[in-house]
């Protein structure tokens, strides 16, 4: 299981030291959620391409950074991100009226692309695309802020989407990763893994007031243990 910090909780005025400390606990992917005050339903605006581009530079070349774009017009400004560094761009689904022209763009950037999903959409419209995709994210709360409660119900689509990605490597297809967003705490880290999630982005279970990056990395690490 790898995870992957989300820096939405985190004191923007610190950004630098607390990718430094990410690092110091051995982070080595690091997710970016990247939202316009439009497309999430909270019409919350956090960062764009010039403070991705800080990031990437801060953490050189040895940090895997994916880029979650919850934008509304990913398919005009997804190069906007490649451009600033990120290694996979990850745009939802439900944004992105041609989806495969948008994976082909990607490629041909030599970007790894990504396709993520809210809750309410179903995987019908993901299994499709899953032999050209790089990564698909599973959300399990609806986007737009970090601390929110983890939503069980996904577990179908997650088990369904392990299978299918099973059978693609199996085929000697694409080795697409499964990743799942939201509410991820040491308490369910287990229990996604158990499904098949490979990359669990965390947001406030890491980056919080209890501890430091490392104290609360340990806590998952005593979990997946167990
Ligand atoms: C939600 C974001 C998530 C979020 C995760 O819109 O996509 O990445 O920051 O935060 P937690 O782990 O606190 O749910
Ligand atoms: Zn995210």
């Amino acid at each position: 299981m790898i995870i992957c910090p989300s820096i939405l909780t985190a004191d923007f005025c610190r950004l630098g030291e607390t990718l430094d400390e990410a690092v110091a606990a051995g982070i080595e992917w690091i997710h970016l959620d990247v939202m316009d005050g439009n497309w999430v339903v909270n019409k919350t605006i956090t960062f764009g391409p010039a403070v991705v581009r800080s990031i990437r530079d801060r953490l050189g070349d040895d940090v895997f950074i994916d880029c979650h774009l919850m934008v509304t017009n990913a398919e005009d400004n997804w190069d906007q991100y490649v451009a600033a560094g990120v290694d996979l761009v990850i745009p939802h689904i439900e944004a992105v009226a041609d989806f495969p022209a948008l994976i082909k763009k990607l490629h041909g950037a030599d970007c790894q692309a990504g396709l993520v999903f809210n809750p309410a959409t179903s995987i019908d419209d993901v299994l499709p695309l899953l032999p050209d995709l790089d990564l698909v994210l599973v959300m399990s709360v609806v986007p737009g802020k970090g601390g929110q409660s983890f939503m069980p119900e996904v577990e179908a689509k997650v088990r369904a989407l392990r299978a299918a990605i099973d059978d693609q490597i199996s085929a000697g297809g694409r080795p697409c990763k499964l990743m799942i967003d939201g509410g991820i705490k040491s308490h369910n880290i287990a229990l996604v893994r158990d499904w098949g999630i490979e990359v669990s982005v965390v947001g406030s279970g890491l980056i919080n007031d209890k501890g430091t990056i490392a104290e609360n990395l340990a806590e998952f690490d005593v979990a997946l243990s167990e």
